[in-house]
């Protein structure tokens, strides 16, 4: 039976970048939609799950993606929402490549530093690549400082993460504070901004306790000065550093792998947790 992959995007024209992934994961037939809302995703929904005999739901999967991840949380409620019973197919929700790209970065710290007690920085926190990359850290033990412009949404994104994890050791801190205080006795350091948002000199981040440094932004200038997009555990100034192309390969896996996992049975919900869980088994 064909494995059809149904695309639920949140943004007016679906992600080009995760059809060709869902391509190269060698789905048989992928149906992709946009302006996808909670409203209109019931519709949707019942069109996968009452076309196809309970038995062979497995080869039908929802992919949920978009560039806000607040959207994307939303429609993926509607979506578990028209479930029932045997009625119902694999899901993930990846907004933003925010799992898939989190879970890679904090693979490639986890290398180099034991997550579990270690203090982990994360810049431009309230993003959804930055909260999930927080999410990930804090679930793993580390303590973790979250990063905004804006405290009130660094401590906005601290409460979400601490409603999931409640003994998640979180730290809503300001990008103002500057390098020198946010970045005391920090081991792990993701930089998750925005295209064109440069965070720190490389001698402000260069600290002597750092052991990684993680710059995901792929488009120049870097977040983190010194950090080349394609650099993959290349050590600058002491510090193991990664550039978005250097954990980009493996957020491809990732990404796939989860897309294969979708069609391994048919009540798989993919989220964070999961996302890093596969990633785990990976790298
Ligand atoms: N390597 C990969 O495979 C991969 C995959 C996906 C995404 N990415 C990259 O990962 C990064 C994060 O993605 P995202 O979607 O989470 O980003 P985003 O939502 O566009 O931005 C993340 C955060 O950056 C902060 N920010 C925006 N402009 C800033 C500025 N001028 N100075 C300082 N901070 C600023 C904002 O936080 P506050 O307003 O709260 O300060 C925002 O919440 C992006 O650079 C994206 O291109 C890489």
């Amino acid at each position: 039976m064909k494995r059809i992959l149904i695309q639920l995007d949140t943004d007016p024209l679906p992600s080009a970048f995760d059809r060709v992934v869902a391509i190269d994961a060698d789905v048989d037939q992928l149906f992709s939609y946009g302006g996808v809302t909670p409203a209109n995703a019931t519709a949707l929904v019942h069109g996968a799950i009452f076309t196809r005999a309970p038995a062979d739901l497995k080869n039908t999967a929802i992919f949920i993606g978009g560039s806000r991840a607040d959207a994307g949380e939303a429609v993926l409620e509607a979506v578990r929402k028209a479930f029932f019973g045997p009625m119902r197919v694999s899901a993930m929700l990846d907004s933003n490549g925010s799992n898939t790209t989190a879970a890679a970065a904090v693979r490639a710290a986890s290398k180099h530093v034991t997550l579990d007690g270690a203090l982990a920085v994360v810049l431009g926190g309230t993003g959804p690549v930055g909260h999930r990359a927080a999410q990930i850290l804090a679930s793993q033990g580390a303590t973790v400082v979250v990063v905004s412009r804006d405290k009130d949404r660094a401590d906005a994104v601290c409460r979400n993460i601490a409603g999931i994890h409640p003994d998640a050791q979180l730290q809503p801190a300001s990008l103002s504070d500057g390098a020198g205080r946010l970045l005391e006795s920090a081991q792990i350091l993701i930089a998750a901004g925005a295209a064109g948002a440069r965070f720190f000199q490389a001698d402000e981040w260069r600290t002597p306790t750092l052991k990684t440094a993680i710059d995901l932004n792929a488009v120049p200038p870097a977040g983190l000065d010194g950090i080349g997009a394609t650099d993959k555990a290349a050590v600058h100034g002491g510090v193991t550093c990664y550039g978005a192309i250097g954990v980009g390969g493996l957020k491809m896996k990732i990404h796939k792998a989860a897309l294969a996992r979708l069609f391994e049975s048919n009540d798989r919900i993919i989220d964070t947790a999961e996302v890093y869980g596969l990633a785990t088994g990976l790298a």
